[in-house]
């Protein structure tokens, strides 16, 4: 770990125990003047903590998510909207690898969060745990899961943690892409066969409520917020996302035909907000105790590929030791 070795020839590693009020006041001064953190910079060791945490379970959805889309990849319709969905599972992978590297700069290596992944032990977002029953189900989670994810990612693009911040500007761009190709494939679902826009309709009834759920609990049970947002790590709240996100889809459902499986979903004309039913916490908390339709599929899919693959890495790693040996030994001769 070339950066884990930089931090410590710092002057002030260690200190992240002893949590410096100076330093500390400094951190914080940063902060709140909008400069970013750099890995080499001092910071709480908190502030450390969140980030591998947060940045581990942002990187392990990414991973996870393929495969609910990995389902269809052999079904799809037609050979365009294969290669479109390939591309797309292949862009999460990167955003994957993105992630898994911004957090490596905080310490951690890739080697022990995946084994915190594989283990159960680490999160990854709710929503990947659920069923992709019919193909609509590829529109739905473009539309509605790349949506909800690049509502709460555009802010990150602005997290007061620079490599965070600078792999969250590409991957946007990406999900923006895989936002409007799900809605395309809702689009042609909506407007076909009565049978095709009832699939539509169904995956939208299956995958409303999780997508809502992704933002996380409501404001006054999300334990890490009020810190976050005082660091600059999070812009703005769980529940203000989902609104945010809530305004932007209705009008979006409504021009699809299709109709939003919330039968308390009202327009307040005071607060201009479409104001959501209850949400099922208790499912929530179902599926985030590793309780949900697929939890345990999608943890041994990913625990499979990794044992899978094992010879496949050695190969690469002995085929990259031989060449740079050769190169080595080229060297020398010269
Ligand atoms: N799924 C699973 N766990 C969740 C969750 C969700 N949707 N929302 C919250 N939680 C967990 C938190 O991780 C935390 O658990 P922990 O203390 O054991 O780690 C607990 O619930 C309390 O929630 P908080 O609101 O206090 O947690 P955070 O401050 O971390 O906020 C978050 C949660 C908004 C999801 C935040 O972590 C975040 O912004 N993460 C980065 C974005 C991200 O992870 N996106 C994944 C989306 S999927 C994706 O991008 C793939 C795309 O291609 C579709």
């Amino acid at each position: 770990m070339y950066t884990q070795a930089l931090n410590e020839k710092d002057p002030n590693a260690g200190k992240d125990k002893a949590e410096d009020p100076v330093l500390e006041a400094r951190f914080q001064a940063r902060v709140d003047e909008e400069m970013r953190i750099e890995p080499n910079d001092w910071m709480p060791a908190a502030y450390r903590r969140t980030l591998q945490r947060q940045i581990a379970q942002h990187a392990h959805s990414e991973v996870i998510g393929m495969q609910p889309e990995g389902n269809w990849l052999t079904r799809s319709p037609s050979l365009k909207r294969k290669a479109i969905l390939l591309a797309k599972i292949q862009d999460e992978a990167g955003h994957g690898l993105y992630l898994y590297s911004a957090a490596e700069t905080l310490g951690i290596s890739r080697e022990e969060m995946e084994s915190q992944l594989l283990s159960g032990k680490a999160r990854y977002s709710s929503i990947f745990n659920y069923p992709t029953l019919n193909w609509a189900d590829m529109g739905a989670i473009g539309w509605l899961v790349d949506g909800a994810a690049i509502m709460n990612q555009i802010p990150l693009c602005r997290c007061s943690y620079g490599p965070y911040a600078r792999a969250m500007v590409r991957v946007c761009k990406e999900e923006s892409f895989h936002q409007r190709q799900g809605y395309d494939i809702m689009m042609q679902m909506a407007k076909g066969t009565p049978e095709q826009k009832a699939m539509a309709q169904d995956a939208l009834n299956r995958t409303w409520w999780p997508s809502i759920m992704m933002f996380g609990p409501h404001d006054s049970d999300s334990s890490h917020s009020e810190q976050s947002m005082a660091w600059k790590i999070k812009r703005f709240s769980n529940d203000d996302l989902r609104q945010r996100f809530i305004n932007a889809t209705v009008p979006q459902a409504e021009y699809l035909g299709l109709t939003i499986p919330d039968p308390d979903l009202k327009f307040n004309e005071e607060t201009g907000n479409w104001e959501s039913g209850p949400i099922d916490w208790d499912e929530f908390k179902r599926v985030l105790a590793g309780n949900g339709p697929c939890n345990h599929q999608r943890l041994s899919t990913r625990q499979k590929a990794v044992a899978e693959g094992e010879w496949v890495r050695d190969a690469a790693a002995a085929h990259a030791a031989k060449v740079a040996a050769r190169a080595a030994n080229k060297e020398e001769a010269a």
